[in-house]
């Protein structure tokens, strides 16, 4: 298995459906009365969040304790971070006191890189989001719900092939696009994305995803599986990418009408937090259509996983 997991690209094909299979196993604790594994039991587990955040970090704080580590949740407010100290000087703290993973997450992308590669730190590293870069263990979770969703209690040693996803809004700005792409490729999806031309990378078409301009016209012409909305990430911008909230929403949102116009059998996902009323209405992120709640919960599933492939048993040595 991996060294540390950085990017929706560090795994193969056979790497990632592992790692999905294992989820599936830790989705049945999760539905036990004792939600409990002995399996990580003396190791530590540090959540370095240098970035506000709900899901990500509750989840990533469960999964470990339900494989009984030890959990240790460091955020930069209120640390000695807001003193000015470094991220290196942060990180050989963490080593001294004996961190076999670090899950960070970070505005700067890159960060988590910077800590694998560095030499602070010996135990593996576990990306939760670096700026606008990467946050693979998103996309894990979001495959785990599509196989769910698709191939249902016949999942195991499935891939995502043939599967059609359009990922809808603020691609330029988000992690979560980008660690899904790369993700989906290995796993033989077909992907779309679908944005302004203002929210789109530079060079889209080093990309491989079909980009497209107009919701409308996907609905229609591609017939997707999977409609996966990106929060617009408001806090990331410095100008102004589209005219104004209603007009976004208007062309780029997700909507009863819209929601209408899918296949019985495809599924709405946004990773959260929704800004409901402008990238996806209130009655498609509450239909029986939407998975929000389900990555959610499958979210601890899958990190439950990603914590056991990286801290059981000895440590792989291709570092990458
Ligand atoms: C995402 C993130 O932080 O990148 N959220 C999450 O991890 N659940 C998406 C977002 O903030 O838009």
């Amino acid at each position: 298995m991996i060294r540390n997991l950085l990017s929706g690209a560090d795994l193969s094909r056979d790497q990632a459906v592992e790692i999905l299979d294992i989820a599936e196993g830790m989705s049945d604790v999760n539905d036990r009365e004792i939600k409990k594994l002995p399996t990580l039991r003396g190791k530590t587990v540090v959540n370095l969040f240098f970035e506000d955040s709900t899901r990500t970090r509750i989840s990533f704080e469960l999964a470990a304790k339900r494989l009984s580590a030890d959990v240790i949740n460091f955020s930069a407010k209120g640390s000695s971070v807001s003193k000015g100290e470094s991220l290196k000087d942060t990180a050989q703290t963490l080593e001294a006191m004996g961190a076999d993973a670090v899950v960070i997450r970070h505005s700067a992308s890159g960060a988590a890189n910077v800590l694998a590669h560095s030499g602070w730190i010996n135990g593996a590293i576990v990306n939760a989001g670096d700026g606008t870069h990467e946050h693979p263990t998103q996309a894990l979770l979001d495959a785990f719900t599509m196989r769910k969703r698709f191939h249902g209690s016949a999942s195991t040693g499935k891939d995502l092939s043939g599967l059609r996803v359009a990922i809808v809004g603020d691609v330029l700005h988000s992690r979560v696009a980008r660690s899904n792409l790369l993700l989906l490729n290995t796993l033989g999806a077909e992907v779309h994305f679908v944005a302004p031309p203002t929210l789109l990378p530079a060079n889209p078409s080093n990309w491989q995803a079909k980009i497209h301009y107009s919701l409308d016209d996907v609905l229609d012409n591609e017939k997707p599986d999977v409609v996966m909305m990106l929060r617009v990430q408001a806090e990331r911008m410095n100008a102004s990418y589209f005219p104004s909230e209603r007009e976004y929403s208007r062309i780029w949102g997700f909507n009863s009408d819209r929601l209408k116009r899918l296949k019985p059998n495809s599924i709405v996902m946004h990773p959260g937090p929704m800004n409901r009323g402008l990238e996806i209405d209130a009655i498609s992120a509450d239909s029986p259509q939407s998975t929000v709640l389900e990555q959610v919960a499958n979210g601890v599933s899958v990190r439950m996983a990603v914590l056991y492939s990286l801290l059981s048993g000895e440590r792989a040595n291709d570092v990458n």
